[in-house]
């Protein structure tokens, strides 16, 4: 199975979860709060914020050619209108990186973290919103030169259904049996997203939805994941590209999502073991957005048995690759993750290419790695 020329491949992390220390965020208050709902807390994380360089040598020693990352909204403006330009350094010095090393970067403004000055000042629901995002959008796009790949929002789809409750954090269970979001967060989320592309003018701008793979009966199915994935790929037709993100799928009964058949292959994170997830989102993404391009910004699996990584992964890329032969135009495919890193709320589901040492932070690449390295040089799946 050959892949396009120029197709690429990648894996992703964001910040909060490996870069450490991301303190000015409303996830590190609620992870150290007295009442906290997670059993661990990101704290160091993965000490990215300085071993980045490390990182990008490890993504380019295994022959990929693309790393996502997200730039951190609360480090970039810890306090309302306070743009710190030791913070943007940072991320010009990760884009540098990057293109130094040939990666292509995939850059994320805003993934499930936000500063907790904006969340205590109503978050997604509170007023502004959207031109807030738009002025730390438009304080981000000086240190993008040379990027081509922006990601407005991670997962807005999620982050509405979370709104109520959250902002961030998908905090365990599967996402698609959440309750619907309320509309006034989607479209908060909708405004937001279209002001930064607005900013991000001349780039290829898009967001990256968490695609569920809802199944059932035709009528149950639509009615249920409209206020939940579609209306949010609906809003994405006249974007430049999509981000799809799939790992299994959630099959919709009478009475809503119905939970994981008992007998099911399970992961580390409790979802079914379902490697055709990610060719069936991008079918499903393709026929609700004619025409967009889909980048896959994440596809992967939390185990602890590395051979059921690659199992799991053969088997995605080959649903991948029999949907771009029916027509879909894919650009790149993107792991989750490059790093064991922090599953928002604790270190124990992991889905990382390569393992680090929660003690020192040594990374040691995975078997599964090296074989995606070797899949991506060949830009070949056999
Ligand atoms: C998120 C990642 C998360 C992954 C696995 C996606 O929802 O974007 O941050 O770690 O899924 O749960």
């Amino acid at each position: 199975m050959d892949f396009p020329e120029r197709f690429l491949w990648g894996a992703a992390g964001s910040a909060h979860q490996t870069e450490g220390n991301n303190v000015s965020s409303d996830l590190w208050a609620l992870e150290n709060s007295p009442g906290s709902p997670f059993s661990e807390r990101s704290g160091d994380a993965c000490d990215s914020y300085h071993r980045w360089p490390e990182d990008l040598d490890l993504v380019r020693d295994l022959g990929l050619n693309a790393y996502r990352f997200s730039v951190e909204w609360a480090r970039v403006e810890p306090v309302e209108g306070h743009f710190s330009l030791a913070a943007l350094g940072h991320y010009r010095r990760i884009v540098e990186g990057c293109l130094a090393r040939g990666l292509t970067p995939v850059v994320t403004l805003h993934h499930f973290t936000s500063p907790l000055w904006f969340q205590q000042d109503g978050g997604w629901l509170g007023s502004g919103a959207a031109d807030r995002f738009r002025a730390y959008t438009r304080a981000v796009v000086p240190i993008l030169d040379g990027v081509e790949w922006v990601c407005t929002l991670n997962e807005p789809n999620l982050l509405a259904m979370l709104s109520s409750r959250i902002s961030g954090g998908s905090g365990g269970g599967v996402a698609g049996e959440l309750p619907a979001p309320e509309q006034a967060a989607t479209d908060a989320l909708t405004a937001a997203h279209r002001a930064a592309r607005e900013e991000l003018a001349g780039k290829k701008s898009g967001w990256t939805i968490a695609n569920q793979n809802f199944q059932g009966p035709a009528e149950l199915r639509d009615a249920w994941a409209w206020p939940r994935e579609d209306q949010f790929l609906a809003a994405a037709v006249d974007d430049d590209f999509i981000g799809v993100q799939a790992y299994t799928r959630v099959i919709v009964g009478e009475d809503g999502a119905l939970p994981v058949a008992g007998d099911a292959r399970r992961t580390l994170t409790g979802w079914e073991f379902y490697p055709p997830a990610v060719g069936e989102a991008v079918r499903h993404t393709a026929a609700c957005a004619p025409g967009v391009p889909i980048l896959v910004t994440e596809n992967g699996i939390a185990t602890a048995d590395d051979a059921e990584r690659i199992e799991y992964t053969t088997g995605a890329l080959a649903g991948l690759h029999e949907a771009m032969t029916e027509g879909a135009d894919v650009r790149g495919y993107l792991h989750w993750s490059l790093l064991d890193n922090y599953e928002w709320g604790s270190y124990r589901p992991t889905f990382g290419l390569v393992s680090v040492d929660r003690d020192g932070f040594r990374r040691t690449a995975k078997p599964s790695a090296r074989w995606l390295g070797e899949v991506a040089r060949a830009n070949r799946l056999d």
